[in-house]
């Protein structure tokens, strides 16, 4: 079990065994050639992370009723989309980090070159798995998946994000400029796994694909901006990759720009936003409104 599981309730928890063993199965094997890319690949995505982009699809899959494999695979393809932009964040030319995950970053132990391969192959195969999983069998639906996935790890979404983050170092960004930011960035990614897990789930309703999408949206802001609170406050021993690097490096970030205060307070508002989003769905909307309190007040 990763040690942030332990702060969620037991199905999520469970949930998260669930995606750690999918993401075994789903990945090559060490043994198999090329593999040091290989290992480089398992080493990013394995032993360690929340695992809450798998988490937003499961929980969204759940609030339409569904529980059953056919989440797996959207599951795993989210999660490794995030363990790639990870590897790529962390490169000297990008973010420049050592530690991640309680461990030394995937460049520092297989090299830059292997790093982003890593990234790369890991980028394919989370699209190579959503297209070819098990599922039903309307060609539309799995149209609408990849193409879902494919704007929220693109120029309109990631490594978009990632792009404005790299302009915005040394400059002073507006409020709306840095929410901008952060939705691409982070936000998009789960954006998608909310609404993967929707697609998967056999959703055609569209207002309840506009209502969890008000959800996912609030949700993906509030986790970027409790990031930022964590690289202010937190250890790097408890979040498990450095802390100060974002006041390091002069990027802006919610606290740089709104103060500490103000902005828990925007972190407070958007988890309202979001629980207002899923209040309707009842019961069967529990687990996204625990993983939208999670998102906020998550240690690491
Ligand atoms: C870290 O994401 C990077 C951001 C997008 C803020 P997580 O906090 O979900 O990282 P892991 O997967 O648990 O390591
Ligand atoms: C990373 O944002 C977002 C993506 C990887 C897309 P950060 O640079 O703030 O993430 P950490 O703090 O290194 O995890
Ligand atoms: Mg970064
Ligand atoms: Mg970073
Ligand atoms: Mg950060």
């Amino acid at each position: 079990m990763t040690p942030a599981s332990t702060d969620l309730p037991a199905p999520l928890k469970a949930l998260v065994g669930r995606a750690d063993d999918a993401l075994a199965r789903v990945l090559p094997g060490e043994q198999l050639p090329p593999a040091e890319l290989h290992r480089a690949m398992r080493y990013a995505v394995l032993g360690g992370g929340k695992r809450l982009r798998p988490l937003f699809v499961y929980a969204a899959g759940h609030a339409l009723g569904c529980d059953g494999p056919i989440l797996d695979a959207p599951a795993c393809a989210v999660e490794i989309i995030h363990a790639y932009s990870l590897v790529h964040d962390d490169l000297p030319a990008m973010d420049d980090d050592a530690l991640r995950r309680g461990r030394p970053t995937c460049h520092i132990v297989f090299g830059e070159a292997m790093a982003i391969l890593a990234g790369d192959a890991l980028q394919a195969l989370a699209f190579d798995i959503l297209a070819s999983a098990p599922g039903d069998d309307d060609p539309r639906q799995r149209i609408a998946m990849l193409r879902a996935l494919g704007a929220a790890c693109g120029a309109e979404g990631m490594a978009g994000g990632q792009a404005f983050d790299l302009a915005a170092v040394g400059r002073k960004l507006s409020l709306d400029e840095l929410e901008r930011m952060h939705a691409y960035k982070t936000g998009a990614l789960i954006r998608a796994s909310v609404r993967l897990g929707a697609l998967a789930a056999g959703c055609r309703d569209d207002a309840m694909l506009d209502r969890l999408d008000r959800y996912a949206h609030a949700v993906g802001l509030a986790f970027q901006v409790r990031d930022d609170i964590l690289d202010v406050e937190g250890e790097s021993a408890v979040i498990g990759k450095t802390a100060g690097k974002d006041a390091a490096a002069d990027k802006p970030t919610f606290p740089s720009i709104l103060g500490l205060d103000a902005s828990r307070e925007r972190l407070t508002a958007l988890v309202d936003e979001a629980l207002d989003a899923v209040g309707p769905l009842g019961e069967r909307g529990e687990w996204l409104a625990e993983l939208a309190r999670y998102s906020a007040r998550r240690g690491h």
